[in-house]
């Protein structure tokens, strides 16, 4: 993030003789009745210039956490990650990548943070730090609605999808005999599912229960696997950044406008 910032402030330097940067305009006019208001709006204006970036890794493939409105990434994570750069005075810009890009991008600076629906496990806790958990999920089985399948056990010696390198992966793994397929995108596993190329998918509760809903034909199996915690993925040698970030969350948890997101993305049952 700190090379950004240097490349505004030069940018800045570079095209202040032509009045591009803030402030410029208001200069010219410093001289009007209100040359004190005037020099406050310069100071916001600056200040909002010379803001860091918070530059937010995600795989924007993931309702309704994180996904594609037009060309504009929405979503929980999205809006918790910008009151968070709100929070911090700071200017959000994410990257979509594919998700098991993310803790590299993240543990070797290249993202500020991993927001992307991302479980806490063992595994990324050695590559990356993660700050308090925002949300709870569990991995659920999306069937075709014809399916004999009726409990996990069931999956024994089936063909299974998965989003590569998700929990849903790491379940299906464990499977007796199973035959593990892996989709860059959720949405591509669910396809294969309807198009009967498989017989189940492991995905988080919130994409399926989107994803089913937009797809005929399909159901969730009526049990979950265990619960998971998701949190904000930040580069181990980044502690300055990941108190930041959980003293953000302390105060979006307490007024209440953490579950004002979730809540108008997801409608209680
Ligand atoms: N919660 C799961 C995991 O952490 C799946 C997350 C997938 N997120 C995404 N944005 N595609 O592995």
């Amino acid at each position: 993030m700190k090379k950004q910032v240097l490349a505004l402030l030069l940018a800045c330097t570079m095209t202040a003789a032509l009045s591009a940067c803030s402030g410029g305009q208001e200069a010219d006019t410093e001289e009007g009745s209100d040359a004190s208001q005037t020099e406050e709006d310069e100071d916001a204006a600056q200040a909002e210039e010379s803001q860091e970036v918070l530059v937010m890794a995600t795989n924007a493939e993931f309702p309704p956490y994180e996904y594609y409105d037009g060309g504009e990434i929405v979503g929980i994570d999205a809006e918790i990650a910008a009151a968070i750069a709100e929070n911090l005075g700071m200017t959000l810009e994410i990257e979509d990548m594919a998700f098991d890009s993310i803790v590299t991008s993240v543990a070797t600076g290249k993202a500020d943070m991993g927001v992307a629906g991302m479980t806490v496990t063992e595994d990324r806790l050695e590559n990356v730090n993660f700050t308090d958990p925002y949300a709870t999920a569990t991995q659920v089985v999306i069937l075709r609605e014809d399916s004999e399948i009726a409990d996990t056990d069931g999956l024994e010696g089936k063909t299974v999808g998965v989003q590569l390198g998700t929990t849903g992966d790491l379940f299906a793994e464990d499977i007796p005999d199973v035959t593990v397929e892996r989709y860059n995108k959720g949405f591509e596993a669910v396809q294969a599912l309807s198009q009967g190329k498989i017989d189940a998918v492991i995905i988080d509760q919130e994409p399926a229960k989107v994803f089913v809903e937009e797809n005929e034909g399909l159901k969730i199996l009526d049990e979950a696997y265990t619960v998971e915690e998701y949190a904000i993925a930040v580069a181990k040698d980044n502690t300055e950044l990941l108190e930041q970030i959980n003293g953000a969350l302390a105060e979006l948890k307490e007024s209440g406008k953490l579950d004002e997101i979730i809540g108008k993305y997801i409608t209680a049952e």
